[in-house]
């Protein structure tokens, strides 16, 4: 099938990328030409585990291309996916000014008998398909007819930074929000051969399909924000959070999957997602109160262990040093969008004391945006030297079984605050070592 992505970012890179695999011609649209460009010359222009090999294979095969030019882009496409940003407003909204500017645009270009499917992949409020239809329509002046020239599919990405290939190519579920019987066809068409497996498509109606995706970003955000509650629980009450977390997570009815206490959800996602979702909840009245708590317990989340650090050195951070291991929002990806660690930099910076941080992909974006305000280590053993204590605030795999001899040699006291629950407490009591983690016994 002939498709057009419009929106080159993590989400439509990888929905291009991935549909192109299985043998469709993709064309990527972008306003950015200094990544178009970049994109034609061979570059990802993101970090995604699997993507390059992908990429590099299907602009070889000339499976995937790349245009500034969204007429050009669109012209033979049967399908066009819109993978543009909704950035939260000053309210809480989501932005949909990208969106509605592409579909009025599409509308002025898209020809009458010409049936084209506009999907969108962008994680957008309730009732956007509507809008999306009524910019088409504004676009044509009213000459193109809803179900004749064109259709308007919900079909939200469940994809995770740093797996998200393996979740395009491999989804638990697709779900397809539309009315028509023509779109339907097409967009199962196009799935087909992701779902060999034998998970679901899910057919609904536009607005379930939105729903969909905030619901269940929603619910995930409050799994993760209920679990680092019972975790102050568990060490007010000297009750151990992974005990309780195994207990509970072997009922089907929970699942293991997503209990893991921390310094909070961060990312482009869980923070924009819930409060999109409460916002939009408070504009048909309806008073969320879930969320509320949600987002609340969130924000205290990710500098719960501040206060820790502040108690520790008796309340005194001026000329403290720390070493950070980990700044991206989660392991495997660059991202730093809603990452705990800044927010844990901020706090010590203030408090007066002194940072030396390293994460194994997102150093650069962390420099662009602190610059010297914190220094960078070549490797995680570097960030130690002369360190106070040593702060873990992602859970990179080469952070979990490090060694031990070396950090104890290049500490000036044996203090690690880990914010992701790494080692084994025994092991750490063994080594002589102060080690707080979130909800254990120590
Ligand atoms: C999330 C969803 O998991 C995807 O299904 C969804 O498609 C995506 O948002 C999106 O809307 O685009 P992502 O933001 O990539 O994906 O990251 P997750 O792996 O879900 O992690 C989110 C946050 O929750 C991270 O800060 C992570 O550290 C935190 N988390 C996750 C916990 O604190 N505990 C857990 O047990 C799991």
């Amino acid at each position: 099938m002939k498709i057009a992505v419009i929106g080159t970012g993590y989400v439509g890179l990888v929905t291009g990328t991935c549909f192109a695999e299985t043998g469709n011609r993709v064309t990527c649209v972008d306003i950015d030409e200094r990544k178009i460009a970049k994109l034609k010359g061979g570059t990802v222009t993101i970090y995604e585990p699997g993507l390059e090999k992908l990429f590099e294979r299907n602009v070889k095969e000339g499976r995937l291309l790349f245009t500034t030019q969204l007429e050009e882009g669109i012209a033979d496409a049967e399908i066009i996916f819109l993978a543009l940003p909704t950035p939260p407003g000053e309210d809480g909204s989501a932005d949909l000014s990208y969106v509605l500017g592409v579909a009025h645009k599409l509308g002025t270009i898209m020809k009458k008998g010409d049936y084209k499917v506009i999907v969108d992949k962008s994680t957008v409020p309730v009732g956007t398909a509507d809008k999306v239809i009524a910019g088409i329509l504004k676009g044509s002046n009213n000459a193109l007819v809803p179900g004749e020239d064109f259709d308007v599919v919900s079909n939200p990405e469940f994809l995770r930074e740093g797996v998200a290939v393996e979740d395009f190519m491999k989804p638990d579920r697709v779900v397809i929000g539309t009315d028509s019987a023509k779109a339907r066809s097409v967009m199962g068409e196009l799935y087909a051969p992701f779902v060999r497996s034998g998970n679901p498509v899910i057919y609904m109606d536009e607005k379930s399909a939105e729903l969909t995706k905030y619901a269940a970003n929603a619910f995930l955000a409050t799994k993760i924000t209920f679990m680092n509650e019972i975790a102050r629980m568990c060490e007010l009450l000297g009750a151990d959070v992974d005990m309780v977390r195994k207990g509970v997570g072997s009922d089907e009815r929970i699942g293991k999957r997503f209990l893991f206490p921390g310094i909070g959800y961060g990312g482009s996602c869980f923070p924009k997602d819930v409060q999109a979702l409460a916002k939009s909840a408070a504009e048909v009245n309806y008073d969320f109160r879930i969320l509320k708590s949600v987002m609340e317990v969130n924000e205290a989340q990710k500098t719960y262990i501040i206060p820790k650090i502040k108690d520790y050195f008796n309340n005194d951070l001026t000329g403290k040093h720390f070493a950070i291991w980990g700044l991206a929002f989660k392991p495997n990806t660059d991202d730093i969008r809603e990452a705990p660690a800044l927010y844990i930099i901020k706090e010590l910076l203030a408090a007066g004391a002194t940072v030396t941080a390293f994460d194994p992909e997102a150093m650069p974006n962390v420099k662009a945006l602190l610059g010297d305000s914190i220094k960078f280590a070549e490797s995680q053993y570097e960030t130690l030297a002369d360190a106070d204590a040593l702060i873990i605030a992602t859970e990179w795999n080469e952070f979990r079984t490090p060694d031990f001899t070396k950090i104890s040699a290049s500490l000036k006291r044996r203090t690690i605050f880990d914010g992701r629950n790494l080692f084994d407490t025994d092991l750490m009591n063994k080594l002589g070592y102060y080690y707080f983690s979130i909800g254990r016994k120590t």
